[in-house]
């Protein structure tokens, strides 16, 4: 695995060591989280970002809460695991990892609630749910590149926006993962890396773990994808994706949609790859998707520099939609859905043991 974005440390009591992603590239520091209040904040700062890390986190999060919990059991226990993970679900609402995994958890204490375990059972059951979400990732991010390293040729040269690396997982990522796989392989491959205004998660992220890795990449202006396209530089685009919708509509980092309009308009197949967790049972269109506002300030004033006047109205959406019809394919760890469309898309949902009803 290219970095350790975020580890559970100790058995119990144990805390959350994060890479503090928004020191990088000029820092490497490392953020020990110990409560839930700090977890929500963690999250929030994008200290730990990208849809399946934050999913991660938030389990681990419930086990902060939960291990201050000691003498309590039965519904007792029950109420308060509900409330930490209400807590937890307010970090950030549109990457839709983070409220399955907080279903998760809340559905293994109440499971096991049910069962008439005692509040220490109970609390061992919730570590155990914990480390199951962070080792699946851990092999999903394995799956997805190997199926998304099929649609990678030597040679070929590939655009990306926003991070959705091994910083944004917790093994090589998701879109990234076909990338580090392809290499593994021993396929010559080059990738162009969007900055992704305005908080610069391709500068600031995806550029530094792909030169970690030795993978060429060149960083460009997110305006510059139209002039690259055109230049012929571009074999594919790989995104990742915060939430998709059953009809095959696309949730990621704003600015995809511009890319994959830019794609669609010079032929280049554009890939979202993606977990299952990362399909939103309860969304049939794309519209549904909440998308966060982040501060004005990080426009105005990016980085601690002022590049506008003060008093500017900002609109400042951390997300877009890109519509299923300019999604060449959504690669999965089951395989990839070519031209993703309801029923395809659904019909992956219900092999992989998702209810639709
Ligand atoms: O705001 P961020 O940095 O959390 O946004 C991250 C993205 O948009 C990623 O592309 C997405 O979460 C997929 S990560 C594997």
């Amino acid at each position: 695995m290219p970095v350790e974005t975020l580890i559970w440390v100790g058995e119990r009591p144990g805390f959350v060591r994060m890479i503090e992603q928004t020191k990088l590239p000029t820092e490497f520091e490392l953020l020990d989280v110990k409560t839930v209040e700090q977890m929500v904040d963690a999250i929030w700062r994008l200290a730990v970002r990208g849809a399946p890390a934050i999913g991660v986190a938030a389990g681990y999060g419930v086990l902060l809460g939960v291990q201050a919990l000691e003498g309590l059991g039965g519904e007792e226990f029950m109420g308060r695991t509900r409330e930490i993970a209400a807590t937890l679900g307010k970090a950030r609402p549109t990457a839709v990892n983070l409220f399955w995994a907080l279903d998760r958890m809340v559905g293994r204490a109440q499971h096991d609630c049910a069962a008439g375990m005692s509040g220490d059972a109970m609390r061992s059951g919730l570590f155990e749910e914990a480390h199951a979400i962070f080792h699946e990732d851990q092999i999903t991010c394995e799956a997805l590149g190997r199926h998304g390293a099929e649609l990678i040729s030597d040679g070929g040269t590939y655009l990306t926006h926003c991070n959705a690396g091994a910083l944004a997982t917790t093994n090589t990522g998701t879109a990234l993962a076909p990338f580090y796989e392809a290499a593994r392989q021993g396929k010559q491959i080059a990738v162009f890396a969007d900055e992704t205004r305005p908080l610069l998660q391709g500068a600031r992220l995806t550029s530094w773990e792909l030169m970690q890795a030795g993978i060429s990449v060149t960083l460009i202006c997110d305006n510059a994808a139209g002039l690259v396209m055109f230049e012929d530089k571009i074999d594919a685009v790989f995104v990742g994706s915060d939430r998709i919708a059953r009809n095959g509509d696309v949730c990621n980092k704003i600015g995809t949609y511009s890319v994959a309009v830019l794609a669609r308009q010079h032929r280049i197949p554009f890939y979202a790859v993606a977990p299952l967790s990362t399909f939103d049972r309860n969304i049939t269109h794309g519209s549904m998707i909440p998308i966060e506002e982040r501060p004005a300030e990080e426009i105005t004033r990016g980085f601690g520099k002022q590049t506008a006047p003060d008093e500017v109205k900002v609109y400042n959406p951390a997300f877009d939609v890109t519509p299923a019809e300019l999604v060449t394919g959504i690669v999965t760890e089951t395989g990839v859905i070519e031209l993703p469309c309801q029923s395809s898309v659904e019909s992956t949902m219900r092999a992989a043991g998702i209810d639709l009803a």
